[in-house]
């Protein structure tokens, strides 16, 4: 086949995708890959580096910032077939709407939702210079440092999607500018992802996302799982990236933003203000991101409303009670699980108890991650008598014989605490008690109540 034939055929294949796009492929990142998978398979020779600025093409992610750490991406007939496809484009462009809509992220299988634009940086610039600094400017740092340059002074928004087997909507629920949620995974990813790649080079795109973001849990959960994964995205960058190195990285980034863009050096004053800002912001970004544990919100686990008006608590509360839901006995282990467990145990509240929602605040998965309940701010039905002075967080499963993963329990007697505590939810001499201690009831179970009389802040 001569060249030109060649190019027809890859285009040919284009359409055939592209169309299929339309119809089947959502914002999950299982269809990523298998776009990404696409393009390996029907690219010669394509090593990682190549496939990487084909879809830094298709995103026409090329401006001079990115100029400076990476290689402009020539059209070759890889990029042909790549800028061929909407998709491939509209995945990569991040970018949040007049309407709160946020584009450019996917769903992943944990229940997080990640841009995938400092995904694609940050392993571009790990592979090509295999410059730690490089890699910074180009994925969280560099993102935090323009939006703090940008006066965004909030961090986290978060948002829902409109369908969770396939989605393709993102919303955010909160409309104040604000350097996303879905952005800082992403961002912290293509940190981690970057820096992996330059110490040992993946073979191929698609089996290193797919060993990052769809790694399935063994019954002992995050406990014996490999490193490298996204649930560890929090315990991972705060292992790589000291805040004072991500404070250095953004200003340098947002110094060479201003350099770029033709705008006068700043003066000793204006630097030193920077500096404190980019502190600041990173210092938020810790709180909020590196030591609260990570969240699945209500509309991710697919939570019917709370019946009724809810009663605010008044915060700082003095206790945190501790409980097991002894039904789901088995603890959950994926996104799937937990959510179906979440809802099932919302179900049974309402229906059958006739409560106005799930009745406990917070709920402790094995799969990483803690699920909202009634949640930070409204007054929960977990304790009998005690509702108003403390949060009820549960344990899915069943502790009569057996302990939840050191993972789960990490979360709640260290994550979730400092996280309270630190945001004045809890006093910070709160005390943290079993649910028989102030009911007649086995709850937490035996296991469960020996091992927390051992954890700081437990008290009679
Ligand atoms: C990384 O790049 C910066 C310039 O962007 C350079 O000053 C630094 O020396 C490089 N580091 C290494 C280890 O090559
Ligand atoms: C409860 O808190 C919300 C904000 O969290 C507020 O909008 C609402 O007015 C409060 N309700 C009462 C009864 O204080
Ligand atoms: C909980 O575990 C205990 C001890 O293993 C067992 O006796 C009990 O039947 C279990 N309950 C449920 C609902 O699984």
């Amino acid at each position: 086949m001569d060249e030109g034939a060649w190019k027809k055929t890859l285009l040919a294949l284009v359409l055939v995708f592209s169309m299929k796009t339309e119809a089947s492929i959502s914002n999950h990142m299982n269809d990523f890959i298998r776009a990404v998978q696409w393009l390996e398979d029907r690219v010669q020779g394509s090593d990682l580096v190549t496939v990487l600025r084909a879809l830094r093409q298709a995103a026409a992610l090329d401006d001079v910032f990115l100029q400076h750490f990476l290689a402009s991406p020539k059209s070759d007939s890889s990029e042909m077939v790549v800028s061929a496809s909407r998709y491939l484009r509209e995945v990569l462009h991040h970018q949040v709407t007049e309407d709160s809509r946020e584009g450019g992220v996917v769903l992943t299988s944990d229940g997080t939702t990640v841009a995938l634009r400092p995904v694609v940086l940050g392993l571009e610039a790990g592979l090509s210079t295999g410059n730690v600094s490089h890699v910074h400017q180009l994925t969280l740092a560099g993102d935090l440092g323009m939006a703090i340059e940008g006066e965004v002074d909030l961090l986290g928004a978060d948002g829902c999607w409109d369908d969770l087997d396939s989605p393709r909507v993102f919303t955010l629920t909160d409309d104040s500018p604000a350097l996303t949620t879905a952005a800082i995974n992403g961002g912290m990813d293509g940190f981690i992802l970057g820096l992996e790649a330059s110490n040992r080079r993946p073979l191929k795109l698609s089996s290193l996302l797919k060993s990052y973001y769809c790694h399935q849990l063994d019954a002992d959960g995050l406990d014996a799982a490999p490193l490298l994964i996204s649930r560890r995205r929090r315990e991972n960058f705060r292992t790589l990236a000291p805040p004072a190195v991500v404070v250095r990285e953004a200003v340098k980034a947002v110094e060479l933003q201003r350099k770029l863009g033709g705008h006068p050096e700043l003066g000793l004053k204006q630097k030193r203000l920077l500096h404190f800002l980019m502190e600041r912001g990173v210092k938020e970004l810790v709180v909020k991101f590196v030591d609260c544990p990570p969240m699945i919100s209500r509309c991710m686990w697919g939570a019917r409303p709370y019946k009724g008006t809810p009663t605010n608590l008044t915060l700082p509360l003095p206790y945190l009670y501790i409980h097991h839901t002894f039904s789901p006995s088995k603890p959950c282990l994926s996104f799937e699980q937990c959510s179906a467990d979440m809802r099932s145990i919302q179900r049974y509240h309402q229906d059958e108890r006739g409560w106005a929602d799930i009745g406990y605040s917070f709920l402790a998965g094995s799969d990483g991650y803690i699920y909202e309940g009634r949640g930070w701010f409204w007054r929960g039905a977990h304790t009998r008598l005690h509702n108003s002075v403390g949060y009820g967080v549960a344990f899915i499963g069943n502790y009569t014989d057996v302990l939840p993963t050191q993972n789960a329990m990490g979360l709640v007697r260290y994550k979730l605490a400092s996280c309270a505590t630190g945001s004045r939810r809890l006093v910070d001499n709160f005390i943290l008690q079993g649910h028989r201690q102030v009911v007649d009831t086995d709850c937490p179970g035996d296991a469960l109540f020996n091992e927390i009389k051992s954890w700081e802040h437990f008290g009679k």
